[in-house]
């Protein structure tokens, strides 16, 4: 959601913030601020909008900074209080002294504020993030001293926070606490960091402590020091980060989606290197820490995820009860939190995510937990809060994702799908030799088949172009690649704003053909050689038969489809239980060209974030 990054140290300090938070606007987009200690002065900087519009403020007023020591920063998604200047952070006490940076969502934070409003705090904002600043500010009051006021603060507080304070009477001092919301420490010589995420300080140092609930950290220029609520100094691992700071460049590509969707054949490679040696051994995924006896009796698995991750969670829905024979629940992160399940010891739970920190998808998996489930996660980020939750984990080291929309971490997920279904499928013994050889031939040929379709994205963008000015579309399909028309949809929702539906083909008609006419596209994808090509064909004659216009996105050489197609895209030929791999990149490649058509922001598409840390 929100980003922060906090500094103290021998850099410029309004460069550091600002290209830390320029690496942070994935999480949120709609105001920005900074507090900087400068002269033995807290000064503070927002604007509403973009991180460009704090650049250019920070610019014009330039003259007012003589040589800040220490700084933080906010990028900020609203939850409470709408997206406006005085909503935006860092907000500041009463007297101004003391300045904080948030992210989470304050849960009791009505009544602090009573409480806070009878004491005679001034409030200046709809936030529940002010209300820490006051709360820190009259804490500080009495313990004059900044740790102790933090901890004593944080323990009034219900709900998720990061957050970061400074105070104009302890000079260079930056003091973070965490729960439920991520947040680490960066270390440099006579410089430190704290950030809600590794994009904001790659590019200065690798080497990190990650908090965790309810610890810590007090940051100087020479020195990191973190504790627990009770005020104990805890001895924390450093950890080296494994990212580059090249993989947070464009490459020459206009933007991080179209960067990010043509990196997936090296993804796919990266993920399927060293599991899937040639089609005559077993995929090997010692990742999964089960005994394969215990893993041979297993019979129930619930796979709980939210957005894109939901989606390749459905596709592995599908390959696992196809390929194993284990049956399988898929389930909302959000609902799956909210009703009495039936998950125990004897239910291995699956937690799909690209960042690892989705709070509802974290709580879900605290709750298998708490039922003695096996958690396994699938997820892109090893360095995060779910990872760390994992009693199973399967790092799906796509590479840092930037745009908002999901793509290489799509792939990259449902890949890890392949292979663990049809590890499971060895141990059990449920697939014939043939047939699982024919199926692994089938992935080693899948990069070279995706750089097939990104070297011919002409038919695609003429594609984009001609439906660029349509209002609604239907994305259908039937079987493994049901998933892919719920997923293509998604991405020309989140980044055209276009209203498009995922919808089971044979669903069509007992309902929403009641919506089909010309001005209401089909997008069918259908794979000939299995059991729903001709299927979904007939479900297209019907929407034709009420004149919509009609996409195919298929493998088949058929002449005859462009008699029933008004665009037909081609992809090369696979087998169908493999094909979703290849059919989401189309659908990717259109939504892009059709959101570059409309001239939308591609990578920050409006309302959105890339990391959602609140419930
Ligand atoms: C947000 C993003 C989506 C993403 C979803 C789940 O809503 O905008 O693109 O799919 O979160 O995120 P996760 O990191 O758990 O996969």
């Amino acid at each position: 959601m929100c980003g922060i990054v906090g500094y103290v140290g021998k850099r410029d300090v309004v460069s550091v913030l600002f290209k830390g938070l320029t690496n942070l606007e994935y999480r949120g987009y709609d105001s920005a601020g900074m507090a900087l200690r400068d002269d033995g002065e807290i000064k503070i900087y927002k604007t509403l909008g973009k991180l460009i519009n704090l650049k250019n403020e920070l610019e014009a007023r330039k003259s007012e900074l003589k040589h800040p020591t220490s700084g933080i920063g906010h990028i900020r998604w609203a939850t409470h209080g709408s997206p406006s200047l005085v909503n935006a952070h860092p907000h500041t006490c009463s007297c101004g002294k003391l300045v904080i940076v948030h992210n989470g969502i304050i849960e009791n934070y009505k009544e602090l504020r009573e409480e806070l409003l009878k004491k005679g705090c001034t409030f200046r904002s709809q936030t529940d993030t002010e209300t820490i600043a006051h709360l820190v500010a009259d804490e500080y009051a009495s313990a004059k001293n900044l740790e102790t006021a933090v901890r004593n603060s944080v323990k009034k507080l219900q709900g998720a926070y990061a957050v970061c304070v400074m105070h104009k009477d302890v000079p260079d001092v930056i003091v973070g606490a965490r729960k439920h919301a991520p947040m680490l420490v960066a270390l440099g010589e006579d410089e430190n960091f704290i950030a809600s995420d590794t994009p904001a300080i790659i590019e200065y140092t690798k080497k990190t402590i990650y908090l965790e609930d309810n610890e810590i950290a007090v940051v100087t220029k020479d020195r990191v020091r973190i504790t627990d609520i009770e005020g104990n100094e805890i001895i924390k691992k450093v950890e080296i980060l494994p990212w580059e700071p090249a993989a947070l460049s464009k490459q020459g590509y206009k933007h991080f989606m179209l960067k990010e969707i043509h990196e997936q054949p090296d993804v796919i490679r990266n993920v399927l290197n060293g599991k899937l040696y040639d089609i005559d051994s077993p995929i090997i995924l010692n990742e999964v820490k089960i005994d394969k006896e215990i893993l041979k009796k297993l019979n129930k698995i619930q796979i709980i995820a939210c957005g894109t991750s939901l989606h390749a969670a459905l596709s592995g829905k599908y390959l696992i009860e196809d390929f194993a024979g284990i049956s399988v629940d898929v389930e909302a992160s959000s609902e799956y939190i909210y009703r009495k399940t039936t998950t125990d010891e004897s239910t291995l739970v699956i937690g799909v995510s690209q960042s690892g920190e989705t709070a509802d998808t974290i709580t879900a998996i605290k709750q298998a937990k708490a039922k003695n489930s096996h958690v396994l996660i699938i997820t892109n980020r090893p360095d995060s809060n779910m990872a760390r939750l994992a009693d199973s984990l399967i790092p799906v080291n796509a590479g840092i994702e930037v745009s908002v929309a999901a793509t290489k971490s799509y792939s990259a997920q449902l890949i890890s799908f392949y292979l663990l279904a049809i590890h499971l499928a060895e141990i059990k013994g449920t697939l014939n030799k043939e047939y699982l050889k024919s199926i692994k031939h089938e992935l080693i040929k899948l990069p070279s088949k995706i750089e097939e379709v990104l070297s011919n994205v002409e038919p695609i963008k003429t594609c984009a172009k001609k439906f660029s000015s349509y209002k609604n579309f239907i994305f259908i399909s039937r079987g493994i690649n049901l998933s892919t028309a719920y997923e293509g949809a998604l991405k020309l929702k989140e980044i055209s704003y276009i209203n498009a539906t995922g919808y089971a083909a044979g669903e069509l008609k007992h309902g929403p053909i009641a919506m089909l006419d010309e001005t209401m596209p089909v997008l069918a994808i259908l794979i000939p050689g299995g059991i729903t090509y001709e299927k979904i064909l007939s479900n297209c004659e019907e929407a034709k038969a009420r004149n919509a216009k009609l996409i195919a996105l298929t493998s088949s050489n058929d002449k005859n489809l462009e008699s029933i197609f008004d665009v037909v895209i081609r992809i090369p030929e696979i087998n169908e239980i493999i094909s979703p791999a290849i059919t989401c990149v189309p659908l990717q490649l259109l939504a892009y060209y059709i959101a570059e058509y409309l001239g939308k922001d591609v990578d920050q598409p409006r309302n959105l974030a890339k990391s959602v840390t609140v419930e």
